[in-house]
């Protein structure tokens, strides 16, 4: 069956070679456990389902979750722990016109264990060393090319939403980020504030259905592509 026709106010601008982090990482302790995160992966998903509607080319790089995007024109590549999503954003970074980093990545991981190693139960409390994983997006923004926008996310309380997220775009030498708060991960629904790096803002609108203040992920994907569209 052909691939049906893009919505028209999906396609009136040039295809983009978009590329979408998405999901939480899995950061290995031994063979058989990990450190993790509550992330989904849905917004990401619904980033690069609404890029690929639009015709542009959409590649998403999704972390462990059960989740993947019902939309066939979607490429995915599958990652575990920060060091694999560093991995293939080194490959999959330079040829793309737009990067959005949805994934949740983790600020620490266990200091690698030997490989075959399972750790034992002992009667004493155990204590896992953590150290700090590299800033992926801080790294990335350093190689960018002219013509690359970069979108990050800033999952934080309300409380300190907008202040910390304007940190982030400067710290990580961003285009725009999306300031979304805590109770955003693995809901149905997200309200967020996008901040272009100018410090202009746009809230995305209450749900159409319920008038509630999240929007659907689904949408959101749709609603945040529009408006990065033009930088
Ligand atoms: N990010 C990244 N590499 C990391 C951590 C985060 O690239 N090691 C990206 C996320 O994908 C997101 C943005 O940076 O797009 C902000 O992530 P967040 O966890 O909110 O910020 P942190 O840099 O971890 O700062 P903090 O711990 O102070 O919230």
């Amino acid at each position: 069956m052909p691939d049906p026709a893009p919505h028209p106010s999906e396609s009136d601008t040039a295809p983009r070679r978009v590329l979408i982090t998405a999901g939480p990482t899995h950061e290995p302790i031994d063979d058989v456990r990990y450190i993790a995160n509550r992330s989904s992966g849905r917004v990401g998903i619904a980033i690069a389902e609404a890029a690929a509607r639009r015709a542009d080319h959409a590649t998403l790089l999704l972390g462990p979750t059960h989740r993947s995007p019902a939309d066939p024109r979607v490429t995915v590549h599958r990652y575990r722990s920060t060091a694999d999503l560093e991995a293939l954003l080194a490959k999959h970074f330079p040829a793309c016109d737009l990067l959005i980093m949805a994934a949740a990545v983790a600020d620490y991981r266990p200091k690698p264990a030997p490989p075959g190693t399972k750790l034992r139960r002992k009667d004493t409390a155990l204590t896992l060393e953590l150290e700090p994983t590299p800033d992926l997006l801080a790294a990335i923004s350093r190689l960018r090319q002219p013509h690359q926008t970069l979108v990050g996310f800033a999952l934080e309380p309300r409380d300190r939403l907008i202040a910390s997220a304007l940190d982030k775009i400067r710290r990580k030498g961003l285009d725009y980020i999306v300031a979304n708060p805590l109770e955003s991960m693995d809901a149905e629904t997200i309200e967020a504030t996008l901040i272009a790096s100018d410090g202009t803002r746009r809230d995305t609108p209450p749900a159409a259905a319920t008038g509630s203040a999240g929007m659907d992920k689904a949408a959101f994907g749709a609603w945040l592509l529009d408006a990065v569209a033009n930088r």
